[in-house]
């Protein structure tokens, strides 16, 4: 699915990506977790495409595909999805257009035709349940004064909708309630399959509960510089992150 070999990238002359190595299989869910400012964000930016930061060196390779040199709406039509730490706000489009535009673009990208309307709406009912989302939201401009737990849903109906093949998902869990962290959380799971794959920031071991991860990665420092299993999130929860930092700096 994707292999992230020493990529660096840095914002302005600030090095903030020194050398991150990943491999994500098909069907497996990654979560990635680290202090504060350790470059999580920055790494789901720069696998996206985002034009703020500077690659300067590595590879990343997307289902056989040089990611790094498409343009951040092809690595989407590729099937690669970020779900945001801070969803954005689009006023004056409501989120029926902009589900429709995203999808429509995407199947002709794949050299399908648009989406009847109709059939629109009956795929945006079926995956609307997913996540327990509010019909009356879709007629809303997108995300435009929903709440923080609205949002979050939101991105993660946006996610169901559009199929991606790698779903990177940061810290979706940050400011929901335990309810909707487990409407969410199910979501996710309702979407997993053989052939899809996800990342999951978080800094918590609660929604990790929910969502198990196949391998946690602790990113310090713009390097990964430790992989467990499921029992590392735990281990975090109870020791923090002090351990980690003198295991690397001895
Ligand atoms: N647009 C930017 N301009 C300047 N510095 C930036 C920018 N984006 C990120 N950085 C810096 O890069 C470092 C990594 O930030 P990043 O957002 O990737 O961290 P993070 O691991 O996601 O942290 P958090 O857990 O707080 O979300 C930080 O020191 C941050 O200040
Ligand atoms: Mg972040």
């Amino acid at each position: 699915m994707l292999e992230v070999k020493d990529l660096h990238a840095r914002i302005g002359d600030k090095e903030i990506l020194r050398g991150i190595n990943l491999t994500i299989k098909d069907g497996e869910t990654h979560a990635i977790m680290g202090p504060n400012g350790s470059g999580k964000s920055t790494l789901s930016a720069v696998l996206v495409g985002n034009p703020l930061y500077e690659v300067t060196g590595g590879e990343a390779v997307f289902n056989g595909k040089d990611l790094l040199d498409m343009a951040p709406e092809d690595r989407a039509h590729e099937g690669l999805f970020l779900s945001f730490q801070y969803p954005v706000e689009i006023p004056g489009v409501s989120m029926t257009n902009f589900m429709r535009a995203a999808i429509n673009e995407k199947r002709k990208y794949e050299g399908k035709e648009p989406l009847s309307a109709g059939d629109f709406i009956k795929l945006s009912r079926e995956k609307r349940k997913i996540v327990e989302l509010d019909s009356k939201l879709a007629n809303r401009s997108v995300n435009e004064g929903f709440s923080g737990g609205e949002k979050k849903r939101n991105e993660i109906f946006q996610m169901a909708m559009l199929e991606p093949k790698l779903s990177i998902l940061d810290e979706t869990d940050s400011g929901l309630d335990v309810d909707a962290m487990r409407i969410v959380a199910d979501g996710v799971n309702k979407l997993r399959t053989p052939e899809t794959s996800c990342i999951v920031i978080t800094h918590y071991d609660r929604l990790l509960d929910m969502i198990k991860p196949d391998v946690v990665h602790v990113l310090y420092n713009g390097r990964i510089v430790k992989t467990a299993g499921p029992e590392l999130a735990r281990e975090i929860q109870e020791r923090g992150y002090d351990w980690i930092k003198a295991e690397v700096e001895d």
